[in-house]
C-alpha cells in the first residue's frame, strides 16, 4: 500500500487523547516522560498499558524498576507535558521551568501535584512491538481529583469542549 509514517501519524492524530506523565523513582531521583499511548486493558485484574519508544530513557527505567506512576494531566499542565517531552528533561529544573512538583506514594513512586488522576502501577509483563515496547501493569492504587483534562489532537494541545447531550 506504500503507507508512509507521516500518513499513519496524521490518521492517529485524529484520535484525541489525554496526556500523561509516566513517573519513575531512580534511587531518590525523579524521572518523568510525557506519554499519550496509554490505555485501560483489563478490569479483573486491573491492568493498563503504556507504549514506550525503545530509545527513550524511560524504557530502561521501567524495565529496571518495574514500578511506575501514571499522572493524567489537567488543562493547566501543558508546560509540564512540554517539559517531559524534551530529550534533556531533568528533575533539577522541572519545578522552575514547568511548575512540576511531586509527592511520594507509600511505594516511593513520584506523584505529580495537581494532576487529574494518579495510578500506581506495578509492571506485569512486556511485549516488544516494533520500535516500541508495550508495558502492561497492574494498578495498585489510584487518586482522582476534580478538574478538566489537557487533550492532544492533531499534534496540538486542546482543552475539552462542551458535553454532548440531548437526543438524536
Ligand atoms: C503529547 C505527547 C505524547 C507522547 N507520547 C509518547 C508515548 O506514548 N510513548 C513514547 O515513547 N513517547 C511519547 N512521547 C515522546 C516522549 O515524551 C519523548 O520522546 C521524551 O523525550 C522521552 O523521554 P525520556 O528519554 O526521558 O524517556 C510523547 C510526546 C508528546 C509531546
Amino acid at each position: 500500500m506504500g503507507l508512509t509514517q507521516a500518513e499513519f501519524r496524521e490518521a492517529m492524530g485524529c484520535f484525541a487523547t489525554g496526556v500523561t506523565i509516566v513517573t519513575v523513582d531512580l534511587n531518590g531521583e525523579i524521572h518523568g516522560m510525557t506519554a499519550n499511548a496509554f490505555a485501560s486493558v483489563s478490569l479483573a485484574p486491573l491492568l493498563v498499558l503504556v507504549c514506550v519508544d525503545r530509545t527513550a530513557r524511560t524504557h530502561a527505567h521501567l524495565h529496571a524498576k518495574k514500578r511506575f506512576g501514571v499522572n493524567v494531566l489537567a488543562e493547566n499542565q501543558r508546560p509540564i507535558s512540554e517539559y517531559y517531552a524534551r530529550l534533556e528533561s531533568s528533575q533539577e529544573r522541572a519545578d522552575a521551568e514547568a511548575g512540576a512538583r511531586f509527592d511520594r506514594t507509600a511505594h516511593g513512586t513520584p506523584m505529580l501535584h495537581g494532576s487529574l488522576a494518579y495510578l500506581e502501577c506495578r509492571l506485569q509483563s512486556t511485549q516488544e512491538a516494533g520500535d516500541h515496547t508495550i508495558f502492561i501493569a497492574e494498578v495498585e492504587d489510584v487518586v482522582v481529583r476534580q478538574g478538566q483534562p489537557l487533550l492532544f489532537f492533531r499534534g496540538k494541545y486542546r482543552e475539552i469542549g462542551e458535553e454532548v447531550t440531548g437526543t438524536q
